[in-house]
């Protein structure tokens, strides 16, 4: 199997890091990443509309990219999630991609953006207002990139973990393949249960059953919308993963 799919399925948390760490020396590579990120994203990704939302192109990993063969150690900065578009994002893209008016005229905060699919779904279906959220700078880079890659005009995209924080009302919140973690998810779960008894938010989850978020109390409270047959690639990806649902969440 692939070694960078080790490292995908791992699916293991992810600190928050800053800017500083583009310049780290890692000390089992000594690699850099170079000053320029978006020439690094450009040379080590590929643009593909093998996906769900082919409508949709990304700059994504791919088996002609250097770092699906390569260890994930040797990427010189945090897990790069972003260069995978994820079976919940895909479901949730293809969501809105099909039900526009679910986005039209809403303001939609999308986080763990990852390769902003989610958020790029929304801006092309007439979301009044985009937000893309992920703790890893290099996202905010790609998802810029994958925005005009799509002549989308770029939104914001916040770096900050806004998990637990107090937040403005948000006519809809995106959650794609986010409960891959166990601290994660009870993070998640704590903060949404009390965000959305004060602000009627319609919160909509993308997974495709992965064990800790059908296991999670939360599964109880999510109403499902729509379902997916995965494509062939991504079904490769995902050990044997076949299919991924949109949920709304429902306390
Ligand atoms: C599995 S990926 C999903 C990406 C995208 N939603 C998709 O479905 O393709 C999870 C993403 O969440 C981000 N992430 C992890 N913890 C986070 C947090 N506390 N706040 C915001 N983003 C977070 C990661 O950097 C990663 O890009």
């Amino acid at each position: 199997m692939l070694r960078f799919l080790t490292f995908h399925l791992k699916m293991s948390s992810i600190a928050s890091r800053n800017w500083t760490y583009f310049t780290a020396t890692y000390s089992n590579t000594n690699y850099k990443l170079p000053p320029n990120v978006e020439q690094f994203i450009m040379k080590n990704t590929e643009v593909s509309d093998n996906h769900l939302t082919p409508q949709i192109r990304l700059r994504l990993f791919t088996p002609r990219c250097r770092f699906w063969y390569e260890r994930p150690e040797l990427w010189p900065s945090s897990d790069p999630y972003w260069a995978i578009y994820w079976p919940g994002g895909q479901a949730i893209a293809r969501y809105i991609l099909d039900y526009p008016d679910v986005v039209k005229c809403k303001s939609v905060l999308d986080i763990g953006s990852g390769c902003g699919a989610s958020a790029i779904a929304a801006q092309m279906s007439g979301a009044s207002q985009v937000v893309a959220n992920d703790i890893d700078p290099v996202a905010e880079i790609a998802i810029r990139m994958n925005c005009l890659l799509n002549n989308v005009k770029p939104f914001p995209v916040f770096t900050s973990n806004i998990i637990g924080t107090h937040l403005r009302i948000w006519d809809l919140i995106l959650l794609g393949d986010m409960f891959y973690d166990e601290e994660l998810s009870e993070s998640l779960q704590t903060w949404l249960k009390k965000y959305i008894s004060v602000h009627e938010t319609l919160v909509l989850i993308g997974d495709p059953g992965r064990p800790h978020f059908i296991s999670h109390s939360i599964f109880k409270q999510l109403q499902k919308v729509a379902e997916y047959e995965l494509p062939e690639t991504t079904r490769e990806q995902n050990y044997g993963l076949t299919r991924s649902c949109v949920w709304k969440y429902q306390p």
